[in-house]
């Protein structure tokens, strides 16, 4: 192979895994774009941020060697090429680096010695177009390289500056290091690395060889790394031009075939203008689409807002090529052709991706044209070298959604520059309004904590949809309310880092709890999670040991198998949302809920309760999306897209820019999925992993209000274990089977009735027979008093109802007579006296009820005068009843 040989960047790339892993190294995918082991970047811009925790010891190594090729991303954050991309020949937002790496294992030599192998023997470049840099001090690299390549010692070059030591960034590790350069030739301007004219294009690095040795601190000082190590860089796309006999890197196969893809639509590039946008379509192509195939989406804020800059500047161009509807997601389809084979995610996310894009040059395209008209207004009668002022620049950005670097590249064909400090100052303005307009609003005055953290430090970034764990910056301690430097043991806190897996408590769902712990030693328990401002997220922790002070890195760990129950009631949620709307009909909205750990509770509008049916076949049709077991999408869109997808709102959010749409269940009719509703919390990747569902309560909450309250997954299972053992002890309790046990319960509820019916019967019959049973005393037998005949008596347990029978049944016995009966029962007594016919016009049962009464410490009672009755409080009086009946005869 020579380096005039036109081979395919997917070729170099297999090739040079290759290479290393037949040398014993371990060929590893590359990492996400999203480092999560790593919260002090922003994106992976280096091969070898994915073993930094290696490099530094506190992680075993894969292997001792391994090899990738590793996706970067150098926007946003300490290295920032996005300026640069389209006007330079080497400028990417997005490329590869090639890496072999030795953990303690091989140093210098080998590293040299497979260097020089693979590009002079394997690749075949020729020596003399090949120049190395050593670190000024590194005579041991120097006297390497002249033994194994060979190269007079004028072309081993040592340099004194930064550009040989390399560090990963502020903190991390570091080392002198060694690079290899290639001459692409005399007709290029330019001199060798260390000249004064190193900055011509002629000499350019392609390949970084580090020797780590050291792990550089927050406050510069530098430790020994437990081993020395090596570390090596190589672009893609630079050793890609090499091989491919060009200059430029977007001259490589990839680029070239990324922008005759763009030129087929819009035309071919006339201009050098027309070339530079090809070429910031077709590398911000690259960056856009696989960030989001790593799960970055465009927001506002964070890594999200760096992907949108990135779309827009490239929406921008599109918009100058003169394409007049949207361009990017008609790309997509190449790029994966392209590369999709290398990076699998890549294809996964198509569909995800041009969805994305789509809309988001959909939406941006509606604002560009006035946005732009505002622009050349503002600077049509600027000279090359003015300044746009910076409320304008402000203007752009926050009305027509024009990022500031975007204002700065569309002026900077004409030499138009951009006032950055009126631009910060008229945002800061914006933000004093903001805080103003939240101060008047009556919020707490102890959130306003929250409000100096939020706008200095920005939202927390939630890393917790995909992940359990991460590492993350410690941005702000509060302690009893106010900001702190540091906390220690005993103390209690809320962390606020810059990234985060916790979840906090919002859209019903409960806060996440779990462990942040440091390598320094700190040690806390965070009991809860909660979400202020909705936009931070607060870690509520204990410390138990160590300490933790501003700035740190320290590892967050949720506590995943809680996380797992409450994803599963929370997914659960949805689908009895959309099962009650089925059965009950389109009135059942939702008024609240609560997503715990140990069960889920949903209140909705419905006016009256629902029946045991309702119920039974409600919870079938949920347990049978969960059997179904598909798998619950996530997608972000407008919110008048995503209610046309069939989004049911959820209760209480807020509607941003873009809201994340949950879609689970089977489709139904018009592609529908069961379930579609917004919603921003944590779900089960398919609904099979809800497990089962079971309603344990309705109930109302308020007028025209219900609530469910539900199990799931374990939680249920335990639930139906425990009702089944109460069962089972019933069952043993009336020896019985449990499935006799409605059967013989309603066999002994009617013995009961019938044992009630009878002993009733027979008090009645003692009653009758003039037998004992009296309250204390009274006598049953019939009596004479002053010549009348009388029978009186107190019966314990009598119903009341029973009295008049009872004394007609004495009046007939007696002939001629009067009679009365106290019916005692719980305490209180009832009374009831008779006169036969012949006697009522000498007594009045009236007037002899009453007296009883009176006597049982009551009043009135009322009737004819042959019958009447009355009651009174105090049962124990009942013989006194009988004996003040008694002497009314007398
Ligand atoms: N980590 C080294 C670099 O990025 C190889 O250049």
């Amino acid at each position: 192979m020579s380096s005039s040989t036109l081979t395919s960047t997917n070729d170099i790339r297999r090739s040079f895994l290759e290479f290393f892993g037949a040398a014993d190294h371990a060929v590893v995918p590359s990492a996400p774009l999203v480092p999560h082991n790593d919260p002090t970047l922003m994106f992976v811009n280096a091969g070898m941020v994915p073993f930094k925790n290696v490099f530094t010891g506190f992680e075993t190594p894969p292997a001792l060697r391994a090899t990738s090729s590793q996706k970067c991303v150098r926007a946003g954050g300490k290295h920032n090429d996005l300026d640069n991309v389209g006007y330079t020949a080497r400028h990417h937002t997005f490329f590869e680096m090639l890496g072999n790496f030795s953990f303690g294992d091989y140093f210098k030599e080998q590293a040299i010695e497979n260097a020089w192998t693979l590009l002079t023997r394997e690749w075949g470049l020729s020596p003399d177009r090949l120049t190395a840099t050593v670190y000024h001090t590194d005579d041991e690299a120097f006297d390497l390289w002249r033994t194994i390549s060979g190269l007079p010692e004028e072309r081993i070059i040592r340099i004194s500056t930064n550009d040989n030591f390399w560090s990963m960034g502020d903190t991390g590790p570091c080392g002198p290091c060694s690079e290899i350069f290639y001459d692409h030739g005399d007709h290029i301007a330019g001199g060798p690395p260390g000249s004064p004219d190193e900055d011509g294009d002629r000499f350019v690095e392609i390949w970084n060889l580090v020797f780590m040795q050291f792990d550089q601190g927050a406050d510069g000082t530098r430790r020994d790394l437990p081993k020395p190590s090596i570390d090596t860089g190589m672009g893609l796309e630079r050793i890609a031009a090499v091989m491919q006999g060009v200059h430029d890197n977007y001259d490589t196969d990839t680029f070239k075939t990324l922008i005759a893809a763009s030129q087929s639509i819009t035309g071919e590039a006339g201009s050098k203008e027309q070339t530079a946008s090809h070429r910031i379509i077709a590398d911000h192509l690259r960056s856009c689409s696989f960030l989001m195939a790593d799960g970055v989406l465009p927001s506002n804020e964070g890594r999200g807002y760096v992907l949108r800059r990135i779309m827009r500047r490239a929406m921008r161009h599109a918009h100058l090529l003169g394409a007049d509807a949207p361009l990017m997601h008609r790309l997509v389809g190449q790029l994966v052709t392209e590369m999709g084979q290398a990076f699998p995610e890549l294809a996964r996310g198509q569909a995800l991706i041009e969805e994305v894009l789509l809309r988001e040059e959909t939406q941006f395209r509606k604002t560009l044209d006035k946005g732009l008209k505002l622009l050349d207004e503002a600077t049509g009668s600027l000279e090359e070298g003015a300044e746009l002022d910076g409320e304008t620049a402000f203007k752009l950005y926050d009305t027509y959604g024009f990022p500031y670097d975007l204002t700065e590249d569309a002026l900077r064909a004409r030499g138009i520059g951009v006032d950055k400090g009126g631009f910060d100052a008229a945002m800061e303005r914006q933000k004093e309004a903001a805080r103003a307009a939240w101060k008047g609003s009556g919020e707490a005055a102890s959130g306003e904590v929250w409000f100096d953290i939020a706008e200095r430090e920005g939202a927390s970034e939630f890393t917790g949809y995909s992940a359990d764990k991460g590492s993350g910056r410690v941005v702000a301690i509060v302690k009893d309310g106010a900001e702190t430097e540091r906390a220690a043991k005993g103390d209690e806190v809320v962390i606020i880092t810059n990234q985060t897996p916790f979840y906090g408590e919002s859209g019903g769902q409960i806060g996440d709890t779990g462990v942040i712990t440091s390598p320094s030693g700190l040690s806390a328990k965070v009991t809860d999670t909660s979400k202020p401002l909705g936009r931070l997220h607060a870690h509520h922790a204990a410390i138990e040991a160590g300490e933790v002070a501003v700035g740190d890195t320290v590892d967050l760990e949720i506590d995943a198998e809680r996380r797992e129950r409450v994803r599963s009631n929370h997914s659960a949620t949805h689908l009895v949302h959309a099962a009650l709307r089925n059965r009950l009909g389109g009135h059942v909205t939702q008024k609240g809920s609560l997503v715990a750990e140990d069960r889920l509770r949903f209140d909705f509008s419905q006016p009256k309760a629902l029946s045991a049916e309702d119920i039974a076949a409600i919870e079938a049709e949920v347990n049978a999306e969960i059997r179904a077991n598909e798998p619950v999408s996530t997608r972000l869109m407008s919110p008048d897209d995503a209610v046309e997808a069939g989004a049911l709102a959820l209760f209480g959010e807020k509607y941003g820019d873009e809201v994340r749409v949950l879609a689970m269940g089977r489709e139904g009719g018009e592609g529908r999925n069961y379930s579609v509703e917004l919603c921003g919390g944590t779900h089960v990747k398919a609904t099979g992993d809800i497990g089962v569902f079971r309603i344990i309560s309705e109930s109302a909450v308020s007028s025209g209000v219900r609530r469910i309250e539900a199990l799931t997954g374990d939680a249920a299972r335990q639930w139906l274990v425990t009702r089944e053992e109460a069962l089972k002890s019933a069952a043993s309790a009336i020896r019985a089977t449990p499935e006799e046990v409605p059967e013989r319960i309603s066999a002994l509820l009617d013995e009961r009735k019938r044992l009630e019916k009878e002993l009733a019967e027979a008090k009645k019959a003692l009653a009758l027979g003039g037998g004992g049973a009296s309250a204390g005393g009274a006598t049953s037998q019939d009596e004479e008093v002053a010549g009348i005949k009388f029978s009186g008596q107190a019966i314990d347990g009598l119903n009341p109802k029973e009295l008049r029978p009872l004394l007609d049944e004495a009046k007939q016995r007696l002939g001629s007579g009067v009679a009365a009966i106290v019916a005692v029962n719980d305490g209180k007594a009832s009374i009831a006296a008779a006169v036969t016919e012949d006697l009522t016009e000498k007594f009045s049962a009236v007037d002899l009820v009453r007296a009883g009464v009176e006597a049982l410490g009551g009043k009135g009672g009322g009737g004819r005068p042959d019958m009447a009755q009355g009651g009174g409080p105090d049962g124990s009086k009942a013989d006194a009843a009988i004996d003040a009946v008694k002497a009314m005869l007398a």
